[in-house]
């Protein structure tokens, strides 16, 4: 079932989604050479606390998988979503998926984005722009009347026409009252399908996007998710309201 959210629901999804946007602008800032993940997690944790908020992704399980123990996500080269912040140093040439959830008054916000370390080589660069376009490419679909799949193919078809795979294992999803609500927004589909779009509706839109095949599977610390190929995958993510019938991107500063 897919949530309408009342006025004031909103306002606090607002407020989770401000945060989210601050703490991607201090990971952007200072995602840089020799710096480890785990200080990224750090910046982004004490963040989330001074402002009132939880963050969302610590200590989430699904299925069976241990608790996530970290504050974000941090995904270098071939690691698609879900990477452990730890003890490695970022180094120049690699792209890191930096994901964020806050979680304040009852109410979660999420988002990522995926950031150069340095000087990258320019299959890196284009697979990140394509990625970021096709966010908003999708988005500008998320209007009352559409249906989900229309998102979904807007995305597919702004990267595979530029020699690039969409994730099928993982999508977007709504968000708002729970991390993972309703409905499903996968990142390839047909068009005119899908459960229609409508106002009040809050949804994470998550492109997934490898350079090489789509094939993804779980790596040994049971939460990263990795291509099978060993290539980079890129990944932008922004949180949306229906509103008035246009997507209004609410992950913004
Ligand atoms: N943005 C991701 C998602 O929506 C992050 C989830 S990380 C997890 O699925 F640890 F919370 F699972
Ligand atoms: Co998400």
């Amino acid at each position: 079932m897919i949530l309408i959210k009342t006025k004031n629901e909103i306002d606090h999804i607002r407020e989770s989604c401000k945060i989210v946007a601050e703490v991607l602008q201090i990971l952007k800032k200072n995602a840089a050479e020799g710096v480890t993940t785990i200080e990224l997690d750090k910046l982004a944790e004490d963040h989330i606390l001074s402002r009132g908020g939880k963050p969302a992704f610590k200590g989430y399980r699904q299925y069976n998988t241990p608790p996530f123990p970290g504050s974000i996500c941090a995904s270098i080269d071939d690691e698609v979503v879900h990477g452990i912040p730890g003890q490695r140093k970022l180094k120049n040439g690699q792209i890191i998926s930096l994901d964020v959830g806050v979680l304040k008054n009852g109410f979660y916000g999420d988002a990522a984005l995926t950031v150069a370390i340095g000087e990258i080589n320019e299959d890196k660069a284009e697979l990140m722009k394509a990625t970021e376009e096709s966010l908003y490419i999708g988005i500008e679909q998320a209007v009352a009347g559409n249906r989900v799949h229309d998102i979904s193919n807007a995305v597919q078809v702004h990267c595979e026409s530029r020699g690039f795979s969409i994730v099928r294992d993982l999508s977007g999803h709504g968000v708002g009252k729970h991390l993972h609500e309703d409905p499903s927004i996968p990142n390839f589909g047909k068009k005119g399908t899908g459960a229609r779009l409508k106002n009040g509706m809050t949804l994470a839109i998550e492109p997934m996007v490898n350079l090489g095949k789509y094939e993804v599977k779980v790596a040994y610390d049971g939460w990263t998710i990795v291509t099978k190929d060993g290539k980079p995958s890129a990944h932008f993510e922004h949180t949306i309201l229906i509103n008035d019938n246009k997507p209004e991107i609410l992950t913004v500063c």
